[in-house]
């Protein structure tokens, strides 16, 4: 099978020397990436700005903002028949990117902020994705019920929920704990371990779900 994966974080600019971004370190979407990759399947990673290596075997698509990240995935999601968005793409950019770095002047800055595209969101309809799509959720409370919102909202097969509150686990961290949303409000949890442990599990799971559908 073809497996389209996202990873990391965008930045989204503010001036030629500062950007707007968040934690993710891009581990749990590039270890995704290699447990894929290891069980044969072809893979398309779409990554944000990382310090991690460039995996082998893998097509590896470089971006740094929601809008390139939103293009990358419209190119190439027609070919694949698992896209699983591991991702932490920013919710907001600014809507002005100066021009010249921004001057310190007054006490206070205000910045306004416009919403950027959901690309989770547009996988069934603005790209026509039939294959199966798989979200991640990072929630710091709610876990579950937030989750299962966001499965049914967006049209997923799954959802990927991480608790971001914990310490240890979620953002930049080397091991993560994740509750696996299914349609009609079945869970199953998977406790701690390694990204590369969990994303092992995560992929036989991915799978067995597409050969059972
Ligand atoms: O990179 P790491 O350091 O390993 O950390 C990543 C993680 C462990 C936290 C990862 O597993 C994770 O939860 N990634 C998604 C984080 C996130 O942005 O969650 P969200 O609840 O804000 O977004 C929900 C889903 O919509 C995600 O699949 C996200 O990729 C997608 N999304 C979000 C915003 C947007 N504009 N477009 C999107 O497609």
């Amino acid at each position: 099978m073809h497996f389209l994966i996202t990873a990391g974080p965008t930045r989204e600019p503010l001036d030629p020397v500062r950007y707007l971004t968040n934690r993710s370190s891009g581990k749990m979407g590039y270890a995704l990436a290699e447990a894929a990759r290891d069980a044969g399947h072809e893979v398309t990673l779409i990554s944000g700005p990382v310090f991690l290596p460039a995996p082998s075997g893998i097509v590896l698509v470089k971006v740094e903002t929601a809008r390139e990240m939103f293009e990358a995935v419209q190119k190439h999601i027609a070919s694949a028949d698992v896209a699983i968005f591991a991702a932490a793409v920013a919710d907001y950019r600014p809507v002005v990117k100066a021009e010249q770095k921004i001057k310190k002047s007054a006490e206070t800055l205000t910045l306004e902020l416009e919403r950027t595209e959901d690309i989770l969101g547009s996988a069934r309809g603005l790209f026509g994705f039939k294959g199966c799509l798989v979200g991640f959720a990072a929630e710091t409370e709610k876990l579950v019920e937030h989750a299962q919102d966001k499965l049914v909202r967006k049209g997923c097969d799954l959802i990927i929920a991480n608790d971001v509150s914990q310490p240890g686990i979620g953002f930049d961290s080397a091991e993560n704990a994740i509750t696996l949303c299914l349609p009609g409000g079945q869970t199953q949890t998977l406790p701690q371990q390694s990204k590369t442990a969990l994303a092992s599990e995560l992929i036989q799971f991915i799978t067995r779900l597409v050969s059972s559908s």
